[in-house]
């Protein structure tokens, strides 16, 4: 009997809607080119960057692979588009939609954006982090960074990986608990109690003591503290340094050969101190370098069969002809 074939993803949602084997392929294939120049198969492709929330990394990784990759790139700057004077982003995304853009990558400070928008775009949807709900490609990365610091695809098994901080505003933490845990991680999510409140403790551990946290942690993945997001809690940010702060005496618990992750931006100085986010157990660079790496892959299989019509006015039509006579 033939097998079933499964269809190649047409988005990046989140990693929950990648199959294991999807993934697998992805970060081998990150791991494997690391971004180098590779033929060039998206000359003749559009790629618009539309990002309604601030972002260093995600946006200019994005924009390089999709250079290396000899896309056309264009940015949307929201604060100079339409979306100031009241246009929804569904319209937005139906205007982009209607322009032919071949591929959308997409930050937007709603949960669920890029979900709506794939209803709308006919091509590809890339989630470059949406609300507190899930940054896939940033899951990814770290997926990478820590088969590569740990030394392979199988070493991941029972590594303890722990994430700490504002958990529950972090969609970092939402989609790396997915790719950590399929990865056969243990991990341990590690903060305030109103930070952890009401997240789900299968399949990981939850804990509000960072002794216990670091404890012979392979890993350890600091989040930033939202400040934006500290009013409501009871908790102050010099109460949060002296509980919570990652320090080289604190780390001095995890295992001799813990590394330190961060996906920034980094509170330096609140979240973790300059000494470890700069130190030698710090991956914070290298997960960046492997953000161009992750997303040329992500480009790569996600490519459309064939670039859209680009919807170029013809400029021998009689409306153009009419238009320069008229101007001249
Ligand atoms: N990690 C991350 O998403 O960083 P930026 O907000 O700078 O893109």
């Amino acid at each position: 009997m033939m097998g079933v074939m499964e269809a190649a993803p047409r988005h990046l949602l989140d990693v929950d809607e990648w199959s294991d084997r999807d993934i697998e392929a992805l970060v081998s294939d990150a791991a494997q080119h690391r971004g180098q120049l590779r033929a060039s198969n998206l000359r003749g492709y559009r790629v618009a960057l539309l990002f309604a929330e601030p972002s260093t990394r995600t946006r200019l990784s994005f924009e390089i692979a999709a250079r290396n990759l000899a896309a056309e790139t264009f940015t949307i700057d929201p604060s100079s588009s339409s979306m100031v004077k009241g246009e929804t982003l569904v319209d937005t995304v139906r205007n982009l939609d209607a322009l032919g853009f071949d591929m959308l990558v997409l930050r937007h400070h709603r949960a669920g954006a890029p979900w709506v928008a794939a209803r709308y775009f006919g091509g590809a949807v890339i989630n470059a982090g949406d609300g507190w709900h899930a940054h896939p490609t940033q899951a990814l990365i770290d997926l990478l960074t820590l088969r590569q610091a740990f030394g392979g695809t199988d070493e991941m098994r029972g590594r303890k990986v722990v994430i700490v901080g504002d958990v529950l505003h972090s969609r970092v933490a939402r989609s790396n608990i997915w790719t950590l845990t399929r990865a056969g991680a243990d991990v341990w999510l590690c903060g305030p109690e109103a930070w952890l409140r009401g997240l789900d403790a299968s399949p990981v551990t939850l804990t509000t003591d960072l002794e216990a946290g670091l404890r012979g942690a392979d890993a350890v993945m600091g989040l930033r503290v939202q400040r934006e997001r500290m009013h409501g809690t009871s908790l102050s940010l010099g109460e949060y340094v002296e509980h919570y702060q990652i320090t080289e005496e604190r780390l001095a618990r995890a295992a001799p050969s813990a590394v330190f992750l961060h996906p920034g931006p980094i509170n330096e100085g609140v979240e973790v101190t300059l000494e470890v986010a700069r130190g030698p157990r710090s991956l914070v660079l290298e997960q960046v370098r492997n953000g161009v790496a992750v997303r040329t892959s992500v480009f790569a299989a996600l490519q459309p069969s064939q670039p859209r019509p680009a919807h170029v006015p013809d400029q021998t039509s009689s409306a153009t002809r009419d238009l320069s006579s008229a101007i001249r």
